[in-house]
């Protein structure tokens, strides 16, 4: 996104032996000058160039947030590695559902012995998780080896914080209410050089009753569109060919700006950026995903034939209960609408079951929408409850088992309704962008479709990135083998 040569010169302008700048964006540069000399000291005496590794949970935001982690850490002069067995490890954290928090205690209860054998090993924790005080005060207490602890508020501050730790090589945490900042043109380094996300905006203000992310992530902020375009321009002077609008509810971007603009002209502007062959966007909410929108996605080839539109119940009881502010008819009325205006759209969704107070009847009302929409595919989640989110109050907790029997039902009412949409597409030629060699099979790469769809077709690394017309040979539930044709 951003010209090393720019940073070098921003950097260069830097007194790093003055005072600390007040503003933001110099502020991080300004310790990451600092921290060359550091770590470049530190690397000498270890004998090597230290090492740093992100593990990252959870959605898309917190894969791009990793990127920005990664790239303060290489720009501070560490080496990127893929495993735990690093010099610095840092753990951006999701909470958005008990399992994730369990997995992040097991897998940071695991590297304590990896801290034990190698002195110069710093380890941080920061994203969704830290927002939550019980979290933290879980981690102080039981894994105090953890050198680093910060939330989602202030990642723009990584480099002051790296800083800190090791210049003091004491233990550090800053945890903020909120934030209303937003800090552009940090060092990002990228995990794929063909496709990438871009933050539009941050925070949620719908507060869905089950739902954490608000308190998490705060209240809505949405990036000044000019700064989405350059960012956008930039990656494709890159070589990126694909990228993906991120933010937890994309249908209110703009409000608040300084000029509003709507998420549809958004889009629209973004698919007229030169080199730009895909443009992708996540999630948008059932409850104003506008006609406009539809409309630009419809005549934009650029924009990817696929719209993930969470459902979470097709009760209108238990989506009042939600907080959702749509009904049954009006989701399924508006995913049919999808489909007719956008040939070859594809539809997936999130599912909740045990939401509390859900019945077996409730269950029936979500199973006649997966019939009725035809889901491309769904992730469904059982419910679980999040401390200070008013679900989690309720009264009427479901009982495991009686979860259990309706999530079965949901799971296979959804995976019948990908298979059979998926095997309608057998024997058209597709364009798929080949994204990785594929790990099972010898010999193939996998590419992705418009429409998000996985096929695995023979091929090596060297078509990585590459868009390629695909013909699918052999449907496989929701994926596809099949082979590279002539353009
Ligand atoms: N329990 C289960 N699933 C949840 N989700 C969000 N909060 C919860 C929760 N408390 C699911 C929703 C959302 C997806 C990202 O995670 O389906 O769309
Ligand atoms: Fe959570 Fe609802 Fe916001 Fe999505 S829209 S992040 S489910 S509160």
């Amino acid at each position: 996104m951003y010209t090393d040569t720019k940073l070098e010169e921003e950097i260069a302008a830097i007194d790093l032996m003055g005072p600390e700048p007040s503003d933001e964006h110099s502020r991080e540069l300004y310790y990451i000058g600092k921290l060359r000399t550091l770590i470049a000291e530190r690397s000498k005496e270890a004998g090597r160039q230290l090492t740093a590794c992100t593990v990252t949970f959870g959605c898309q935001m917190n894969a791009r947030d990793s990127e920005k982690l990664i790239g303060i850490l290489v720009q501070s002069g560490f080496a990127p590695v893929e495993t735990e067995e690093a010099d610095f490890v840092i753990f951006n954290t999701c909470t958005v559902r008990d399992n994730a928090d369990q997995r992040t205690f097991g897998r940071l209860g695991r590297i304590s012995h990896l801290k034990k054998k190698n002195p110069y090993m710093k380890v941080a924790i920061c994203g969704c998780m830290m927002q939550e005080k019980g979290n933290v005060d879980k981690v102080r207490k039981s894994y105090p080896f953890v050198d680093l602890i910060f939330g989602t508020h202030n990642i723009y501050r990584f480099a002051q914080y790296l800083w800190e730790v090791y210049s003091t090589d004491k233990k550090a945490a800053h945890i903020w209410e909120k934030t209303d900042q937003i800090v552009e043109n940090l060092p990002v380094e990228r995990k794929f050089s063909y496709k990438s996300g871009i933050n539009i905006m941050f925070g949620c203000d719908n507060f869905c009753s089950y739902c954490i992310v608000p308190y998490v992530r705060g209240r809505e902020r949405s990036r000044d569109p000019r700064e989405i375009l350059r960012e956008t321009e930039s990656l494709a002077q890159d070589g990126v060919r694909e990228i993906m609008l991120l933010g937890q509810n994309v249908n209110s971007y703009g409000k608040g700006l300084e000029n509003p603009i709507t998420f549809a002209e958004l889009l629209d502007e973004v698919c007229k950026v030169d080199g730009i062959r895909r443009v992708r966007f996540m999630t948008p909410h059932p409850k104003d995903l506008s006609y406009d929108l539809i409309r630009v996605i419809r005549d934009n080839p650029k924009a990817a034939r696929h719209v993930h539109l969470p459902l979470q119940s097709g009760s209108d009881r238990i989506l009042k209960r939600m907080n959702r502010h749509y009904t049954k008819e009006q989701f399924i009325e508006l995913a049919l609408k999808i489909r007719e205006e956008i040939p070859d759209v594809s539809i997936t969704t999130d599912i909740i079951v045990g939401f509390p107070g859900e019945t077996a009847e409730d269950i029936e009302d979500t199973l006649d929408v997966i019939r009725r929409v035809g889901f491309d595919n769904a992730y469904t989640f059982i419910y679980s409850p999040r401390r200070g989110t008013p679900a989690a109050r309720m009264e009427d907790q479901v009982p495991e088992d009686v979860v259990k029997e309706g999530f079965n039902k949901v799971l296979t009412a959804v995976q019948e309704s990908a298979r059979t949409r998926s095997a309608a597409l057998a024997g058209r030629v597709m364009e798929g962008l080949v994204e990785e060699v594929n790990s099972q099979k010898e010999g193939y790469v996998t590419c992705r479709l418009s429409n998000n769809m996985i096929v695995h077709v023979p091929g090596d690394a060297s078509l990585i990135g590459r868009f390629v017309p695909v013909l699918l040979e052999e449907c496989r539930g929701f994926y596809y083998f099949g082979k590279i044709v002539e353009e």
